[in-house]
């Protein structure tokens, strides 16, 4: 009998036509979605964990939110600044991309971008002309041109390579964000040459029915409260359904345990995706000690808040991020990369006292580099999940790595599934 991990894991091709067949299939909806990372960034999803997630037999996604960050965050102040930003993150997309294509060129590869950010189209431009990434996920925001860029980026790339394909599924919390991409190519008569719908949907739950919220910014606009019955995986699904008979859809929100994972193909999901859960491994970006002293403290907890100056909700850890002083603003606003451009809540309000948003590079880089200040993205399960015996072993906490966690989550049913 086929295992449920052999189910949703993903053989090694031997060569493109076999990954393209795969990927055709996959995008068919004639095959299921192997297990999936969700896209951290900034730092976290890069090419140790992408590359571990396909060891196991998983779809592994880099993160293309600011690939450069953690570089540039250690240049001098004077060099901290948008135009450097957008020229080393082209520079750091070719080098992984390269890297990929050398270790791995038949391995199905995704990368995750967020709209948002201003870095985003010369970015997704840089990845999509690499050739090491198949699936571009698109998310915090809507592109409404992607629709006409994909069908753009696929003519070129037939011209010197007929067999690949480029494909794209959008990031949503709702049928009816998804049903917005899609009606950019219905709309206009399903015209494939000039605008390609969707190849798929990865549905984020911004907090899923148990309650647990997803990790990071949630799609969801603040100064609204968040109520699970507005995201009802089933309706979201039958509502893509609607329009959209065949593509993939993914699930992602609070999943880490094999009754989860059950529940939601049960329910027509074609795969699923896991954020915390690939977080707390060796590969990840983040340090072992802070995953240790933070994630799997039993005394830290989880918060929404709407201090992101981007505009969302996100879900992180309870713990403090830099205080607001005259001179922690002043160095933060020396050093900004105008990372998400005018829409910065923070730049906004430098003078505003009573303010609380944070500076989200230089948070989220601290936190990357194992300081106490910083910002701790999570998904709210993180306080069941820490709980697991994959994180302790005989000398204490263990950080486990990426092929631990994977067998651990196929094999290991929630603590609500074996009380119920
Ligand atoms: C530390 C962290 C960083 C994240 N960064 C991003 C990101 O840059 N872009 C994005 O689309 N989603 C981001 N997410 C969301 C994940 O890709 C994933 O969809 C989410 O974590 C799923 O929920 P889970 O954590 O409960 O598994 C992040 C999540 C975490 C925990």
């Amino acid at each position: 009998m086929v295992s449920l991990r052999e189910r949703m894991s993903v053989q090694e091709f031997d060569n493109q036509s076999e990954k393209q067949e795969f990927l055709r299939a996959m995008c068919n909806g004639e095959v299921e979605v192997p297990f999936e990372n969700g896209g951290m960034g900034i730092g976290i999803t890069e090419e140790d964990l992408v590359n571990a997630v396909g060891d196991a037999g998983g779809f592994g996604v880099y993160t293309g939110a600011m690939p450069a960050g953690r570089k540039i965050f250690k240049m001098d102040p004077e060099m901290q600044n948008a135009k450097n930003l957008e020229q080393m993150n082209h520079n750091e997309i070719n080098r992984v991309a390269a890297d990929f294509l050398k270790r791995y060129e038949t391995r199905i590869r995704g990368i995750n971008f967020m709209e948002i950010l201003p870095s985003y189209a010369a970015t997704r431009d840089a990845a999509l002309e690499s050739g090491a990434f198949d699936i571009s996920l698109v998310g915090a925001g809507m592109d409404e041109k992607l629709p006409a860029r994909m069908a753009e980026a696929n003519a070129e790339l037939k011209k010197k390579e007929p067999e690949r394909e480029l494909y794209y599924w959008p990031i949503v919390s709702s049928a009816l964000a998804a049903r917005a991409y899609y009606h950019r190519f219905a709309k206009r008569g399903k015209q494939p040459d000039t605008l390609r719908p969707p190849d798929g949907y990865y549905v984020e739950l911004p907090k899923n029915p148990l309650g647990y919220t997803a990790g990071g910014h949630l799609g969801f606009p603040k100064n609204k409260p968040i109520n699970p019955d507005d995201f009802n995986p089933e309706a979201i699904l039958a509502g893509i359904r609607k329009f959209d008979e065949t593509s993939p859809v993914v699930l992602a929100g609070g999943i880490a345990y094999r009754d989860q994972i059950k529940a939601l193909l049960d329910m027509g999901y074609s795969g699923f995706s896991m954020g915390t859960r690939f977080l707390l491994t060796q590969e990840s970006g983040m340090p072992d000690e802070t995953l240790k002293s933070k994630y799997l403290n039993p005394n830290i907890g989880v918060v929404l808040d709407q201090n992101s100056p981007t505009g969302y909700y996100s879900s992180r850890l309870d713990v403090p991020y830099t205080e607001r002083t005259t001179n922690t603003i002043r160095h933060a606003i020396k050093c900004c990369v105008d990372c998400v451009g005018d829409i910065c809540e923070y730049r906004k309000n430098v003078s505003v006292s009573e303010n609380t948003n944070y500076c989200i590079y230089r948070e989220l880089i601290k936190a990357l580099l194992g300081e106490e200040y910083g910002l701790f993205f999570s998904g709210g399960q993180i306080v069941v999940m820490r709980n697991d015996d994959v994180y302790q072993n005989e000398e204490g906490l263990y950080i486990p790595y990426v092929e631990e966690t994977v067998g651990h989550t196929f094999t290991n049913d929630s603590p609500a599934a074996l009380a119920s």
